[in-house]
């Protein structure tokens, strides 16, 4: 039996470069090795307000995307979390062996909170648990994700061990799949913050949808550091590094490769508009332009017809897993 991934996205803001380098690039390299289930996390979402017009176009949205970064509907389940209500109702069992302590220490709770002063609201706080649910549903052995989600998935392991000890031995426990490189992509405007989908600035992020023109304007107005080596170097030259990281993940050349090839060039190719990393940045910019030129012909070859098609189909298959689970659950609980 193939071992299970299971991750999502939240049908919320731009989904960006960070986002497909940090998470999708990774399901679509390993979905050939395990049986994959990704979800378009609706229910997560809504954690912050939502226009509904707006949402339901997302929902469709986030599914072409997974399509358009090469996730291959025939084989691995497709599906919106609300359609699969087996979800929620593990999230409130879960809720009954979650410490309130344990959520206060969630660093995205803290943030969120912090971003939305003016909508604290309970499923914001909660988010973590259902986040348990949907991975703990399917028998998950990996959840690759970028590494803001470590601690979510630290605490979805958590609560798996306390529930198998308390009642019966259900879940799995799955491990989190972090990549060295590209875990954390940051902001463009500023390498000190990740990149964001709810950044204030569009220029922070390159969204999967940009045209290729933008994300060229984009990377040449992207921060750089002071000095003009193009060397990896996070901690004294953060947007250099980031760029880097950026380029060899787009481009699959290694970062050490990106470095001989540009070494000692910087001075030399300065340009008046583009400063001291001229040269790299529009070698870059080429290459990003390149990267959406492609994706977003595969992202409009799918109409949203086949998509309503692709998540219908994956609510059933994803359905048949999760009350199976649920079942269990409920029988250990004492439930049913
Ligand atoms: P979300 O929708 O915020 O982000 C989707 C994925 O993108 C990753 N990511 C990044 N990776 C690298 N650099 C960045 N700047 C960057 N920004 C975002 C995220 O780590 C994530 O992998 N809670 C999740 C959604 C979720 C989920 C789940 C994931 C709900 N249930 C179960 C896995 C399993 C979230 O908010 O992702």
């Amino acid at each position: 039996m193939n071992k299970v991934i299971f991750s999502g996205v939240q049908p919320s803001g731009n989904l960006h470069l960070g986002n497909y380098l940090g998470a999708l690039k990774n399901w679509v390299a390993l979905q050939n090795e395990y049986q994959c289930v990704f979800c378009v996390v609706d229910y997560h979402a809504i954690t912050v307000k939502q226009e509904p017009k707006i949402l339901r176009e997302k929902i469709l949205e986030i599914a072409k995307l997974y399509l358009a970064a090469g996730i291959n509907p025939e084989t691995a389940v497709i599906f919106q979390q609300s359609r699969v209500s087996a979800h929620t109702e593990l999230a409130w069992i879960l809720n009954t062996i979650t410490k309130i302590a344990e959520l206060e220490r969630m660093t995205q709770f803290k943030d969120k909170a912090r971003e939305h002063k003016e909508n604290i609201n309970l499923g914001l706080f909660d988010y973590p648990v259902l986040m348990a649910a949907d991975i703990l549903l399917y028998d998950t052995d990996l959840v690759p994700v970028g590494d803001d989600q470590t601690q979510h998935v630290e605490l979805t392991r958590v609560l798996a061990r306390r529930f198998n000890q308390q009642f019966a031995e259900v879940f799995k426990i799955p491990e989190p799949y972090i990549q060295k490189q590209g875990a954390r992509i940051m902001g463009l405007d500023n390498p000190a913050k990740k990149m964001s989908k709810s950044a204030g600035s569009e220029l922070n992020y390159i969204a999967l949808l940009d045209k290729p023109e933008t994300a060229r304007k984009k990377i040449m107005k992207a921060v750089t550091d002071s000095g003009s080596d193009i060397k990896f170097d996070p901690k004294n030259k953060p947007a250099i590094s980031n760029l880097l990281i950026i380029y060899s993940l787009l481009a699959e050349a290694s970062v050490k490769e990106l470095e001989a090839r540009y070494n000692g060039r910087g001075p030399a190719y300065a340009s008046a508009t583009a400063g001291k990393y001229g040269e790299f940045k529009r070698d870059l910019a080429e290459v990003a332009a390149k990267f959406l030129e492609d994706f977003q012909q595969k992202y409009n070859s799918f109409d949203d017809k086949f998509i309503e098609d692709v998540l219908e189909k994956g609510k059933i298959r994803a359905e048949a897993i999760a009350e199976e689970t649920l079942k269990k659950v409920k029988k250990a609980v004492g439930l049913a």
